[in-house]
């Protein structure tokens, strides 16, 4: 997207596009503080099922747990708003088709085979080259949730350093583990058909299991020893599967078992 204006973007991504409703409204930013605070502030009339706001750089990007999500140029950083037709109950499993989508998308550009971390991190060599924040808003009968996809493509791992150091899980970006720049847009267009696949075909029908059993083809958490931090307190376990609620299980050394959810903050040995 170097080179390209903003409205030059809008309109080759619309081009490119073969879904029928994400990305049907998209919002490009030279700058931008956080697309997921864009997006989650668009009002009701402008927020439609598969909006997205994409900016080249982010100067507050946001990550989970309240971290800051380093965004320089270079990087693909996207919200996508989906208004979901189904109970609250199944929101949660869009963290899951966003991981996957991703992972997808990464492959049809790169051949490279990405594994997932338990709830959304998507990782190459075991380290974390895209991360998604999922925002639920929830007003009455109206529910809206906002995807907020931050895939470090093309960017040197210098910059995101800092990212290294203060986090247990290391950073890579696209660009060195593959070894070229990737077509932004291609990218874009890849994860937008993909979400709309599994969103479609999965989560609008109530068939939540399916997208569970494909995350954990993908993943290789079960059987790992890992710790959830909980308030001041670590616990430690074993994972060992993930169950119908989308809720990470980890057995401990007294048999007992504990649900890890998405807010809580688990790290692998
Ligand atoms: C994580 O902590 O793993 C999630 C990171 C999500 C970052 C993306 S970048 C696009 C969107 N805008 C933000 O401010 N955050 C998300």
């Amino acid at each position: 997207m170097k080179v390209l204006n903003e409205s030059i973007i809008k309109a080759r991504l619309s081009k490119l596009l073969k879904t029928r409703k994400m990305g049907k409204s998209i919002y490009v930013f030279n700058e931008l503080d956080s697309t997921q605070d864009y997006a989650n502030s668009l009002p009701k009339n402008e927020s439609f099922h598969g909006t997205i706001v994409i900016a080249r750089k982010q100067n507050i990007g946001k990550g989970r747990m309240g971290r800051n999500w380093i965004s320089p140029e270079g990087g693909l950083w996207m919200s996508i708003i989906l208004i979901p037709d189904f109970s609250v109950d199944n929101i949660i499993f869009t963290q899951f088709i966003g991981a996957l989508a991703v992972a997808d998308a990464i492959f049809e550009n790169t051949k490279i085979c990405c594994k997932l971390m338990w709830p959304n991190d998507v990782l190459i060599n075991e380290k974390k080259v895209c991360g998604i924040l999922i925002d639920v808003h929830v007003e009455n009968e109206t529910k809206k949730i906002v995807m907020g996809i931050g895939l470090n493509a093309n960017i040197a791992s210098s910059l995101i350093n800092d990212y290294l150091t203060s986090h247990d899980l290391k950073a890579t970006t696209l660009k060195e583990e593959y070894g070229n720049e990737v077509d932004l847009l291609f990218l874009v267009k890849s994860i937008l058909e993909r979400i709309e696949y599994y969103y479609d075909n999965f989560i609008s029908c109530g068939n939540t299991s399916e997208i569970i059993d494909r995350w954990k083809e993908k993943s290789d958490m079960l059987g790992k020893k890992a710790t959830v931090h909980d308030g001041n307190q670590m616990i430690v376990g074993h994972i060992f599967d993930i169950d119908q609620t989308g809720a990470l299980l980890m057995k401990l050394s007294d048999t007992s078992i504990k649900k890890i959810t998405y807010y809580d903050n688990v790290t692998l040995h």
